[in-house]
């Protein structure tokens, strides 16, 4: 039987699809990440992307998808080995109950063996996304030195970095 308070990271086509497809975020978070069924779409026709689920004791309770080409992030040169983080979101019904911070810090904790070569974490998030803005200052990320327009509602987009090491 699984530990009902465990929080661990399963590759997506390890979940059924029909449980994927039930998550949601709320419907003025959806500029942030977009629809679930375009999320996977997107990672399956990258090979570059390598998407994940995030297991509450047997409750999928969020995904997020880790990007092996950090350029396709931000055009631009890290001064480490990097790679992204897109589409990383709790679901509307299991949020504001401490399980961001604790997905994002078990992801951190997988990087080094999932991606060994890696040496930063990168993202780009929306200006007006507070939740998440808080969320990621919180576990340590910083400003990157890029600013830039173009995210999925058209807004003003923030790099942001988190070094990590083995
Ligand atoms: C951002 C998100 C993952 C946070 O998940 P969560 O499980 O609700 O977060 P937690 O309960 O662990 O909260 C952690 C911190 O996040 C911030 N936060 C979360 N929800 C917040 C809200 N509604 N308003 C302001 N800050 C919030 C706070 O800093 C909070 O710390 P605190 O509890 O000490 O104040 C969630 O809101 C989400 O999935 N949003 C939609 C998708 C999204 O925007 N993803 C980011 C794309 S870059």
């Amino acid at each position: 039987m699984s530990d009902a308070s465990a929080l661990t990271l399963v590759a997506v086509d390890r979940v059924p699809r029909p449980t994927l497809l039930a998550l949601r975020v709320a419907p003025e978070q959806l500029g942030f990440v977009g629809r679930v069924v375009d999320l996977l779409a997107d990672a399956q026709s990258r090979p570059s992307a390598d998407p994940l689920a995030f297991v509450l004791g047997d409750q999928v309770i969020g995904l997020c998808c880790i990007e092996r080409e950090p350029r396709t992030i931000a055009p631009i040169a890290f001064d480490a080995p990097a790679v992204g983080l897109r589409g990383f979101f709790i679901d509307a019904r299991w949020q504001r109950r401490g399980l961001g911070r604790r997905a994002l810090s078990a992801l951190l904790h997988a990087l080094p063996e999932r991606h060994p070569a890696a040496r930063l974490l990168v993202l780009s998030v929306d200006e007006g996304n507070t939740a998440a803005l808080g969320l990621y200052r919180q576990a340590g990320f910083v400003d990157g030195a890029a600013r830039y327009h173009g995210g999925p509602v058209g807004r003003g987009q923030r790099l942001l970095l988190r070094p990590f090491h083995p």
